[in-house]
């Protein structure tokens, strides 16, 4: 268990080019290659773009390690972690369809690291073509000490709930608590270890099969707000110098694997590029929104858009539902109703979510697939419609939505997970008619 979170260092900006060491000279200069590296280092290069992707896109860092990570893969063998799904998943259940709410996942019954603690909750698109996205929930309480592990399918945006995390990457070491999240991207190394004490250590996963996650054009909003490139903290160099037995799971094409090796494959000593894990603060978010009446769509609250080839639209909007001030005239404040061709999951960090009276707490989930309906509970239209329209501070409150194009397939766990709430539906019940076409009625 990690001890301190104020003592790691980290460099402001997104998709920078980055360089750090962690021993003084370690990081070549003037070229990426040379002869002999110091310190008897390894050189590498990780390609998170293909080498020829325009030079807007092109995102590789050189890594200088102990070892070359050739010797951190030996033979494979099987592996099976048989909660995290990845698509195409038609999972075989039989729950119909439906809007969906679950309260929080319940405390692990066997101690379990961060990757036995995952459980795939919905999955859409189809990781074979890298379109597309898993929703994922985990609890754990045990740290992964002398096991590692690597996802080839896709970049992992972590969202803690409860308990703050450390997350060793290979490219550096990154504390991360509720309200901040972390970017691990496609490929790299990492184990996560729990920071503080706690029973239960609880978040959401959102694994990206698709283009990478950037920050989406803020339009005529200009070059400010929203979330901002200094707010992102990308770890310096740090390695772990460990010469016994280790194991390295890897995801691939939704299956898993181990292989077994005598060191720590965490033996990057110094860096550059731009290939990089990041952290960000969701409270250092600038939202933009309604200043006179209506409100705009929940996409102003984007944080991290990971774009397709069709233009604004997304393989998954990362978007929050931030601490902000109601000031609209003559308004439904509230998220209106709608339908909707993007599929929404949604989690809650902390607080309450201004559509929902009760019912969506904090740790819970929710799914709005694509097309169904759904909206401000009875008791909050009742409120929102009838409440004096003064300035209002939207505070304590922290929700967030995984938005993607392609419709989010349930697992079999998330159909037969005993926190899914068979109620959720009445919470519409109490929305009565209230028309009246007598002419001149208002
Ligand atoms: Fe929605």
């Amino acid at each position: 268990m990690a001890e301190s979170t104020s003592s790691l260092k980290y460099m402001p900006g997104f998709g920078n080019d980055f360089e750090t060491e962690s021993l003084p000279g370690a990081l070549p200069q003037g070229q990426n290659s040379p002869q002999k590296c110091n310190y008897g280092l390894y050189a590498e290069q990780l390609s998170g773009s293909p080498f020829t992707a325009p030079r807007g896109t092109n995102e590789r860092s050189w890594l200088y390690r102990i070892r070359p990570s050739v010797r951190h893969t030996r033979r494979f063998s099987n592996a099976s972690y048989p909660h995290w799904k990845t698509a195409p998943c038609l999972d075989d259940h039989s729950l119909p369809l439906g809007q969906l709410r679950w309260n929080p996942l319940p405390a692990p019954e066997e101690t379990q690291n961060f990757l036995e603690g995952l459980r795939t909750m919905t999955t859409a698109g189809d990781v074979l073509t890298q379109v597309g996205m898993a929703a994922h929930a985990y609890t754990f309480d045990a740290d992964m000490v002398d096991d590692y592990f690597f996802n080839a399918d896709g970049e992992l945006l972590v969202v803690p709930q409860l308990g703050a995390i450390r997350v060793f990457t290979e490219m550096g070491i990154m504390d991360v608590e509720p309200l901040e999240i972390c970017l691990i991207p496609r490929g790299m190394m990492f184990k996560v270890s729990r920071i503080g004490e706690g029973d239960v250590w609880r978040g959401y996963v959102c694994e990206n099969y698709g283009a990478k996650f950037t920050l989406p054009d803020r339009g005529p909003i200009g070059a400010n707000c929203l979330a901002n490139p200094r707010d992102f903290k990308t770890p310096v160099a740090a390695y772990e110098d460990k010469e016994t037995p280790c194991r390295v799971h890897v995801k691939w094409c939704g299956k898993f694997y181990v292989t077994e090796i005598g060191h720590s494959p965490l033996d990057v000593v110094a860096w550059h590029g731009n290939y990089t894990p990041f952290k960000y603060d969701l409270r250092t978010y600038s939202p933009v929104g309604a200043i006179l009446f209506d409100h705009p769509d929940p996409s102003i609250f984007t944080v991290l858009t990971a774009p397709t080839e069709e233009a604004g639209t997304a393989n998954i909007d990362f978007v929050i539902f931030p601490p902000r001030w109601m000031v609209a005239e003559h308004t439904f404040r509230p998220p209106w109703y709608h339908r909707n061709i993007m599929s929404e999951f949604m989690g809650l960090i902390h607080g309450q979510y201004d559509a929902k009276e009760e019912g969506f707490v904090p740790g819970g989930m929710s799914l709005h697939n694509m097309m169904l309906p759904h909206g401000p509970d009875a008791t909050g239209f009742e409120k929102a419609s009838n409440t004096e329209l003064k300035p209002v501070k939207l505070d304590h409150t922290m929700a967030f939505m995984f938005e993607t194009r392609f419709p989010q397939q349930l697992t079999r766990f998330a159909a037969e997970l005993e926190t899914l709430q068979d109620n959720y539906l009445e919470c519409w019940d109490g929305l009565e008619r209230k028309f009246d076409g007598t002419p001149g009625i208002k």
